[in-house]
Parts: C-alpha cells; sequence; structure tokens
C-alpha cells in the first residue's frame, strides 16, 4: 500500500525507439523509472526503422511497466491514473503504448490521460526538483523538435518559435553520418567535438531576422556537406574539385564548428525570446540538452538575464517515462480524464499551434 504522496501516477511512453514506463509521485518525486532501448537494433540503418521500432516496443512494453512497477514497490490498486505520451511520434510505436496504457487503465478501473510528448519533454527538468516560478520561457530540442514556448503557471505552453525544416537533434544525427559516426549522432558528434576547433569552419547560424523567433538548420547542413564532400557544379552533381581529405583533424573541425554554429542558432533565438517576453525561468528538455556545451551555453543565458535555469538531469533528458507521468499531475489533481476514444497521434498539439510573433 502506497501512503506517500499523491497523485501515484504510472507514465509509459513508446513514441520513438525507447520504451519507457515510469512511477512518479506528487508530480515530481519519481519512484521508478526504466527505459529500454533499441540502438543496437536500428544503427545499421543509421535511423529509426518504424517498423522494427513498434515490433520491439510490443515485446518491451509489459515488462518494462512490471520493472517500473517493483522499483515502485507499489501496486496496480495503488495507482490513481496511468499516463501515455500518445502524440506526437511514429503512429506504429505510439500505439503500443496508446493501447497497453488503455487496457491496463480499463482492466483496473482508473483514469487514463493523454500526455502530449512535446509539452512532457518541458516538464523532465521538474523532476526531483523545487517547484519553478512563472512565467517561463521553455525550449525543447529533441530528434524531432526544436521550439520556444512561453509558459503560465498550470497552462498548456504557447509555441512562439519552431523549426521551419530540421530539427536541431536530426542535424546532429545528419552531420553524424557525413562523418562516418555512429547512431545516434548526437553523442558521438560531441564526443569528437572536443578534439576540434569551434571556428575552423565559418558555418552560418540559422535565420537572420532579428525578431523571427524560429530556427533553420538546413543551410548549417548543407555549409557541412560542402566541407565534406566539396562544393557540386549543380545540384547532385560531383564537385569541381575535390575537397581535402577527411582527415581525422578536419572531421573534429567540421564536428567543433559544426556544434558551435548549432548552440549559437539557438541561445540567439532564445535571448531574443527573454527580451521580448521577460520570464522568470527557462525550461530545457530533449535530448540534445544532454549536449555538455549547450548546457554551459544555457547556464551563460541564464545567468546574464537572472533566470531560474532548469536543464533536466542526464536521465530525463532522453525519451523517458518520468516526464510523462508528471506532466500528468496537474490534470489527475484536477480530476480529469480521456475517454476510451484517446488515440495514437502522429503530429503534437503544443508544436503546431500557429505561430504568434
Ligand atoms: O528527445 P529525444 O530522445 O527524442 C526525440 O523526442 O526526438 O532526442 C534524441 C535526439 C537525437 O537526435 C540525438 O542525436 C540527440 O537527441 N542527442 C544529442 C546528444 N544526446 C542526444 N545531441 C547533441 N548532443 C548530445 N550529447
Ligand atoms: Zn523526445
Amino acid at each position: 500500500m502506497h501512503d506517500g504522496a499523491r497523485p501515484l501516477i504510472l507514465g509509459i511512453e513508446t513514441s520513438c525507439d525507447e520504451t519507457a514506463a515510469a512511477v512518479v509521485t506528487g508530480g515530481t518525486h519519481v519512484l521508478s523509472s526504466i527505459v529500454a532501448g533499441q540502438t543496437d537494433l536500428h544503427a545499421r540503418y543509421r535511423g529509426v526503422v518504424p517498423e522494427v521500432a513498434s515490433r520491439a516496443h510490443l515485446e518491451n512494453i509489459l515488462p518494462v511497466v512490471r520493472e517500473a512497477m517493483t522499483q515502485a514497490s507499489c501496486t496496480y490498486d495503488d495507482l490513481d491514473a496511468i499516463a501515455v505520451g500518445h502524440r506526437p511520434g511514429l503512429i506504429g510505436s505510439l500505439l503500443v503504448g496508446v493501447s497497453a496504457a488503455k487496457g491496463l487503465a480499463w482492466s483496473l478501473g482508473k483514469p487514463v490521460i493523454g500526455v502530449d510528448h512535446v509539452e512532457a519533454h518541458l516538464y523532465a527538468g521538474l523532476l526531483d526538483a523545487a517547484p519553478v516560478p512563472f512565467p517561463a520561457i521553455g525550449l525543447v530540442v529533441s530528434g524531432g523538435h526544436s521550439c520556444i514556448f512561453t509558459m503560465e503557471a498550470g497552462e498548456p505552453p504557447r509555441l512562439i518559435g519552431r523549426t521551419i525544416d530540421d530539427a536541431v537533434g536530426e542535424a546532429f544525427d545528419k552531420v553524424a553520418a557525413m562523418l562516418g559516426l555512429e547512431f545516434p549522432g548526437g553523442p558521438a558528434v560531441e564526443r569528437l567535438a572536443r578534439d576540434g576547433r569551434p571556428d575552423a569552419f565559418d558555418f552560418p547560424i540559422g535565420l537572420v531576422e532579428r525578431d523571427r523567433l524560429d530556427f533553420s538548420f538546413s543551410g548549417l547542413k548543407t555549409a557541412v556537406l560542402y566541407a565534406v564532400r566539396g562544393v557540386p557544379q549543380a545540384p547532385n552533381r560531383p564537385a569541381r574539385e575535390a575537397p581535402p581529405p577527411l582527415t581525422a583533424e578536419r572531421c573534429a573541425d567540421i564536428a567543433a564548428s559544426f556544434q558551435r554554429a548549432a548552440i549559437a542558432a539557438i541561445t540567439r533565438k532564445l535571448e531574443r525570446a527573454i527580451e521580448l517576453h521577460e520570464p522568470r525561468s527557462l525550461l530545457v528538455g530533449g535530448g540534445v540538452s544532454a549536449n555538455g556545451r549547450l548546457r554551459e551555453a544555457l547556464s551563460a543565458l541564464a545567468s546574464k538575464h537572472a533566470l531560474d535555469l532548469r536543464l533536466p538531469a542526464m536521465r530525463y533528458c532522453v525519451d523517458n517515462a518520468a516526464m510523462i507521468a508528471g506532466a500528468a499531475a496537474e490534470r489527475v489533481r484536477r480530476g480529469e480524464q480521456d475517454g476510451w476514444e484517446l488515440s495514437a497521434q502522429p503530429l503534437s498539439a503544443v508544436a503546431r499551434t500557429e505561430r504568434v510573433r
């Protein structure tokens, strides 16, 4: 019998290639968080293969849920609700988590709550931490999203900027592939960049219009491609001149210069958002928030503007279910729940709202 803080929520997350379950109490206190990754299954394809991912979720979901419940030392009867990341993501992957959550909730007679995965990433920095002062600016930097939000207590985040092409994590992954590094590319690029010079290449830094809060990473990605393969004579034609050989030193310089430009693109837009909205805190989430250089840059930005910065603990940067359970707590407290028609949806509700400038 659980006699601790309420609500006690089982979270389930299967939107991409991590099968995750977690038990969170009181909205922020994590009793267990289990993540079964599938990196090995996808590495040879250099990207997540949707069909392979959903099959692996099917095999993993029940053992992962059981393990989360065992580690949390609570029973299914103790739960107040079951929360599930139901959007955005790969539809076959999402369906596994949504079906498991609805099946469990139905059989236990408990409420089910659907959570937006992008919104949940913003919650990751609040886990195992003190309450945060609002209003806040939220930044999600992941493999699928690069978004800036304004946030008020108890309200859904409001989108004020997003990428117009690639997500920043996607750019890290593509640059890693160009440099022949392993998948997922973010950590590999970060490791290689430690040996390189960040000012070796003058790569372009996103969109230049000052008051536009949107990101663009495709120009940067193309500049890296040209540095690797040479500048083509015309689209899809070979380079006029062979590029310099891709030595270990050149690879490291490209990685370091790319990382510098990508981080500068993020911090520039974020700083403009801070100047425009004057928040009290800065919430950051998503896989790329594990990047050490980005964390340093965000810490500097937060000190400059006297903001309470919430960077997730490393284990909550990448996809996990604790952030899903945490993000559902407010709705459970208000006695809300979703109906059995709750469905898996490929797109985010918060990350596709009309842009506000
Ligand atoms: O949040 P996440 O686990 O999944 C999505 O919701 O997309 O983010 C995964 C992304 C991948 O693109 C991965 O390369 C990137 O986060 N990533 C990093 C680092 N660790 C993970 N990017 C840069 N530096 C890192 N250390
Ligand atoms: Zn994610």
